[in-house]
């Protein structure tokens, strides 16, 4: 898998860049004119490889807004201090405060999940440009979680369809003072507006029609019918089997470089950087859902 794939008819070209997933493309112009047909070739690429990486792009806030609505209307963060406050579809990642501007900055480690998976449409897919990159560490590592369905023991996959898992702000916010005692309470405030939500622990993917293992430890409180140490168990064994190096593509930043993926297709987590000597920003754009993962 690994020679240049032209595609016809484009200026597109994907290079798998992981093992069961993941592809460099170049072609699409980020910051310009993306002809309708060369979006549906791009989209179709992303449900092809779930993660895209755009290397070096020089890109501003407008052009990563204006390309990510290209794919959907656009969250808005639930911890809005971090956003940008010259555009609030951007949240700020990293450890940077500057221009009224203070970047998410967690250092816990190890969070696999998808992003919003809180919200009860959680978002499709996510960008993330690498504005200011450390030299090492802060790679993010991306998990295949549909080839982790697809590879699952038959009598594991018997077990799980159909089970219900519950995902909460609380428990995220649990989590994050467990790992970070001086990461402020913004996330309580949060709590009345995203309660807590029923999502499938298996999940179908609406283009693909590809199942996927939607799991997320830190934001996960329980398993509907499972008590929690039973219920932690079994995220645990599956978070084990679905982030086995064979599924895990790790991204290794380069200043500008834009990562598009399906969070309706694979689980990603942040890793650790020397903080006290480095500086990391990224931007990051948040392609909302089209429907409740499950029907009312
Ligand atoms: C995110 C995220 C990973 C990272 O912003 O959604 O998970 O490497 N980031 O910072
Ligand atoms: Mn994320």
């Amino acid at each position: 898998m690994n020679q240049m794939m032209p595609r016809p008819n484009t200026r597109l070209t994907a290079r798998p860049i992981g093992l069961t997933m993941g592809a460099e493309v170049t072609g699409i112009p980020v910051n310009g004119d993306v002809s309708p047909e060369l979006l549906t070739d791009f989209v179709s690429i992303l449900h092809r490889y779930r993660v895209l990486v755009m290397p070096e792009l020089d890109l501003d806030p407008a052009d990563l807004v204006a390309f990510s609505r290209r794919f959907g209307p656009l969250e808005i963060h639930s911890r809005f201090e971090n956003t940008l406050p010259s555009n609030r579809h951007i949240f700020c990642v990293g450890n940077v405060a500057r221009d009224g501007m203070k970047a998410s900055f967690n250092k816990g480690v190890e969070q696999w999940h998808a992003d919003s998976s809180y919200r009860e449409t959680p978002s499709d897919a996510s960008l993330f440009h690498g504005e200011i990159v450390p030299p090492e560490g802060a790679d993010t590592l991306f998990a295949d979680a549909t080839a982790a369905w697809r590879t699952l023991d038959p009598a594991m996959r018997d077990r799980i369809e159909g089970l219900i898992a519950v995902h909460s702000l609380e428990t995220l916010r649990r989590w994050g003072a467990r790992h970070d005692p001086n990461r402020g309470p913004n996330v309580d405030r949060q709590a009345a507006k995203f309660p807590p939500v029923r999502q499938p622990l298996v999940r179908v993917h609406p283009a693909t029609g590809s199942k996927s293992l939607n799991i997320c430890p830190a934001v996960i409180s329980h398993i509907e019918g499972m008590d929690e140490a039973d219920s932690a168990a079994l995220i645990e064994t599956l978070i084990a089997h679905t982030t086995q190096s064979r599924f895990v593509y790790c991204h290794r930043w380069r200043k500008g470089d834009l990562v598009m993926w399906d969070n309706r297709a694979v689980l990603h987590t942040a890793s650790l950087f020397d903080h006290t000597r480095y500086q990391r920003l990224m931007y990051r754009t948040t392609v909302a859902g089209n429907a409740p993962l499950l029907s009312a």
